[in-house]
């Protein structure tokens, strides 16, 4: 776990008033969704680059305030903390704004462009004791404790599989830009990135990777299909694969062998959706799912427990860190450099 607890007497106080940067598409699930169901917590104020996509997100999702832009709505005194949910190459810039303003964030995945960014950005909240996690959904599902305790039942993991893979279209601005740290491993890859050491429990030795960049012309730094193999020593290998081309299936799954039995997970990025998990032991399989809300709301409730009560987080700090240092070795190793240089 990630220590992110502040000092009891400098957090702020139910409700936790929340601001958010942009007028961006995730926020219908990862914010106006949870805003809902989640208590303690209330939207008070939004800001984008055009004030009008701001005012239209405002009206339609209950929001009081409208702020002129990014600074405005961070010197605002009724905000206590922000969602991130930006273009990835602005994270770093916004994240340091924002904790250089007092106030908490919850920045979208992946963190930050590259290791280098993630560490300042972590060495910012901790010398500002101010909250900042990074907003890996998946992992505030009961699944992801359930998945532990299968790997643990199996006798650990002796070998992992998993892949996530979406279809993008050419036109998505954000994942298909360098300038922006645009790549299928930076939007997708991530995920699988972040499921293959938290099943192995430990970071790899050694990280061979292959990318297939994209073809249109000033994208040749974006990878548009990565597979990955990790070797974490004492035998555990894990081959990662992560698309966004044209007409690839749309599939997230993790498979873990062991000395006891082997386990499948089908949709753990969004189990609300509907999800499986299969595990065969001596010749004989069962399934089961995992009781839960969203992925979203699970984590909302951690960040506003994060804040107002000083409860620790998994994602966030040296997690985030460890998994951009991955990133930026898998573009090394596939040959279009780390995002952000
Ligand atoms: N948790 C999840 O399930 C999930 C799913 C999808 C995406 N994400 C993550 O969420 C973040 C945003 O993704 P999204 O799909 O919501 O993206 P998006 O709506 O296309 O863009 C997000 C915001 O980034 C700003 N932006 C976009 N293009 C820009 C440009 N060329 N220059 C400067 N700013 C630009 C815009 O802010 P303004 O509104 O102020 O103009 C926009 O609202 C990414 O980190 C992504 O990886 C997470």
């Amino acid at each position: 776990m990630s220590a992110m607890t502040t000092d009891a007497a400098s957090r702020p106080t139910a409700p936790l008033r929340l601001g958010v940067l942009g007028a961006a598409n995730i926020s219908t699930k990862a914010l106006y969704e949870p805003m809902q169901t989640v208590d303690r917590v209330q939207l008070v104020a939004i800001a984008a680059r055009d004030r009008a996509r701001a005012e239209a997100h405002a009206a339609e999702h209950g929001i009081a305030h409208v702020a002129d832009d990014y600074e405005a709505l961070l010197a605002r005194d009724d905000v206590d903390a922000v969602f991130i949910p930006l273009a990835i190459s602005l994270h770093h810039q916004w994240t340091l704004a924002a904790l250089a303003a007092g106030k908490h964030v919850l920045c979208e995945k992946p963190f930050a462009s590259n290791e280098a960014e993630a560490r300042e950005m972590v060495e910012a909240a901790d010398s500002a004791g101010l909250v900042l996690v990074e907003a890996f959904h998946w992992r505030y599902h009961p699944l992801a404790d359930r998945l532990v305790e299968l790997v643990a039942e199996i006798g650990g993991a002796t070998a992992i599989r998993t892949a996530f893979t979406v279809p993008i279209p050419a036109r998505d601005e954000v994942r298909r830009t360098f300038e922006l740290s645009g790549g299928a491993l930076m939007d997708l890859g991530c995920y699988p990135v972040q499921w293959a050491r938290f099943v192995a429990g430990r970071e790899p030795v050694t990280i061979d990777a292959t990318m297939v960049p994209d073809t249109a012309p000033g994208r040749e730094r974006v990878d548009v299909d990565t597979r990955m193999t990790f070797d974490f020593g004492d035998g555990l290998i894990a081959e990662l694969h992560t698309s966004m081309a044209d007409g690839v299936e749309r599939a997230s799954w993790i498979e873990v062998d062991g000395p006891g039995g082997s386990i499948r997970v089908d949709n753990p990025i969004a189990p609300q959706f509907g999800h499986r998990i299969t595990v065969t032991r001596d010749g004989a399989t069962t399934t089961e799912q995992v009781d839960g809300v969203t992925t979203y709301h699970h984590q909302m409730e951690a960040f506003v427990a994060a804040v107002l009560d000083g409860a620790e987080v998994p994602t966030g700090g040296s997690d985030s860190i460890a998994t951009m240092a991955i990133i930026d070795e898998c573009y090394r190793e596939g040959g279009l450099g780390p995002r952000g240089t």
